[in-house]
């Protein structure tokens, strides 16, 4: 589905990936990203989602070359970004914070809703309470809730752990499980041990550049990995 070949940006002279490839394809179920502050993970997920345009190297979404896209055909292709801030209307419901999610698709509206309610039913209880006074779990449950009524085919989490107690961040990781079952998930993460936990596959970028990809499991029992990491 997303093919990633010597992929460099640069935020004007400065550059901050260098030569990315990886492969995405729909038998992957949870896909991590994972690296440290700075390291380039929202640069790489930006430009995947058509936010910020290639220096150079190419990717292909769904067979496509992605300077051929705008950023919502790439949503309606099925590749959809929750971003680290995610972005939510404070002023607005929840209920219509998730409407806002499905621009794409009106008519299944109801029934991809209510998969969604099944999945995070705090979100149906709170369906009338203004976005911006929700807790942070359930903001980031809205931003993922939000995401899921594009019916995507790829999700791309950025950051999700970003502002959770560990308790919460476990909670949301069992729901990215759940939802890979039908969805297949990219994740980025700087809880490197959680995330490696949590992935099928992953690959380790560090100052703009992929160091490491292998299965998850292999990598929480590589040697740089442990020791950059997992102390
Ligand atoms: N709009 C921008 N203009 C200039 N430089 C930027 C911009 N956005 C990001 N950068 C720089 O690009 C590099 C990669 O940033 P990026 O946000 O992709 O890292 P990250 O891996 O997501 O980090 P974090 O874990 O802190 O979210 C950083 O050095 C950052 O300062
Ligand atoms: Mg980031």
């Amino acid at each position: 589905m997303i093919t990633v070949d010597e992929l460099s940006v640069a935020y004007g002279d400065l550059q901050v990936l260098w030569d990315i490839s990886m492969e995405v394809t729909e038998s992957d179920g949870i896909v991590a990203i994972v690296g440290s502050n700075g390291a380039g993970k929202t640069t790489l997920l930006k430009t995947l989602s058509g936010l910020i345009k290639p220096k150079s190297g190419s990717v292909t979404l769904f067979e496509e070359d992605i300077n051929t896209l705008s950023p919502e055909d790439i949503v309606r292709q099925g590749f959809v970004h929750v971003p680290e801030a995610r972005n939510l209307f404070t002023e607005m419901t929840v209920i219509e914070n998730i409407e806002m999610g499905a621009y794409t698709n009106r008519e299944e509206r109801q029934r991809i809703m209510d998969d969604v309610f099944e999945l995070f039913p705090v979100l149906q209880e709170r369906r009338k309470q203004q976005a911006g006074t929700l807790s942070g779990g359930e903001q980031q449950m809205l931003a993922i809730g939000r995401g899921l009524m594009a019916q995507p085919k790829v999700l791309a989490l950025d950051e999700l752990s970003v502002g959770l107690a560990p308790m919460l961040t476990r909670r949301v990781f069992e729901k990215v499980e759940a939802i890979s079952e039908e969805v297949t998930v990219i994740l980025t993460e700087q809880h490197v041990n959680e995330a490696l936990e949590l992935a099928d596959r992953a690959y380790l970028l560090e100052n703009g550049r992929i160091i490491a990809e292998d299965d998850a499991d292999a990598l929480l029992d590589d040697n740089r990995i442990i020791r950059t990491y997992l102390r």
